[in-house]
């Protein structure tokens, strides 16, 4: 199975750290067209616009008619930080939500559970998973426990910080609750992806991969001091290509705005 993991487009109407979100967005689905049309699932783990505008979520929604990728593709969406629960909600009313209105949902193919979280909380940029979210997701794990399902787990925000405690400042707020819900199930989660901090970061938490694309509207660059965590540069925005095989899980990094490619003619590996 191939995924697309594409992270924080933050579509606005104008430009932000000097790159326009929207002509990035737009390169990235003809990257995609050009490239990775035979992958299986699309998903996008949130801050799809920069505002939770009605008019950023329409222009999304314009921008990927327009690209026609396959309907297989159509994007399993997830909301950040950045968007409007409410106003997505209204607007996206094919995304299923949970009993209690969140945005969270889950998709069961063969013997794999892919889990879509909601982590968000009106006026905060930080992670928020309450009461009735843990449940949720506890519920289905133990669901997959049963099945015995692999369970492949996508989020906005990181649960759990990247550099320092003291810095992660935005990161999940709950991350004490979340990491004894998710101790329990490690067996059956195979990995988790997030994005939000829009830097590329993978490694394992509790034993379980994970990893992170960079945003592709305006990627960030990590510091490893307290204070100052995350700066700007002028550096590649990118998306992941998740590659699900019996035996492993492979993430590939596309800066999908690379140029002056040049093939090897042969794969021998004499040849590199
Ligand atoms: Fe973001
Ligand atoms: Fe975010």
């Amino acid at each position: 199975m191939k995924i697309i993991h594409l992270s924080d487009i933050h579509i606005h109407s104008s430009s932000i750290l000097g790159h326009n979100p929207i002509e990035r967005f737009s390169l990235a689905l003809d990257h995609i067209k050009n490239n990775h049309l035979d992958s299986d699932m699309l998903i996008i783990t949130g801050d799809i616009t920069h505002q939770g505008d009605l008019a950023s979520y329409k222009k999304f929604d314009e921008i990927f008619t327009k690209a026609n990728l396959p309907d297989h593709l159509n994007p399993k969406l997830l909301i950040g930080n950045h968007d409007d629960r409410k106003i997505f909600k209204n607007y996206f009313t094919k995304i299923p939500n949970d009993k209690n209105g969140f945005v969270q949902y889950d998709i069961e193919i063969d013997d794999m559970r892919f889990l879509f979280l909601d982590t968000i909380q009106e006026n905060s940029h930080a992670g928020h998973y309450c009461e009735k979210r843990l449940l949720w997701l506890k519920n289905k794990l133990d669901e997959s426990l049963k099945k015995n399902q692999n369970v492949f787990m996508f989020m906005h925000h990181n649960p759990f910080p990247l550099v320092k405690l003291k810095s992660d400042l935005i990161g999940l707020v709950d991350r004490d609750q979340f990491k004894s819900i998710i101790d329990n199930y490690k067996i059956v989660i195979k990995h988790i992806f997030f994005g939000h901090q829009h830097i590329t970061v993978s490694g394992t938490f509790l034993g379980i991969p994970f990893s992170s694309p960079r945003s592709i509207s305006h990627p960030l660059v990590p510091n490893f001091s307290n204070e100052y965590r995350l700066g700007y540069a002028n550096t590649d925005p990118s998306y992941n290509i998740v590659l699900l095989n019996n035996d492993s899980v492979i993430i590939h990094s596309e800066d999908f705005l690379k140029t002056d490619i040049s093939w090897f003619e042969t794969t021998e590996p004499g040849s590199l």
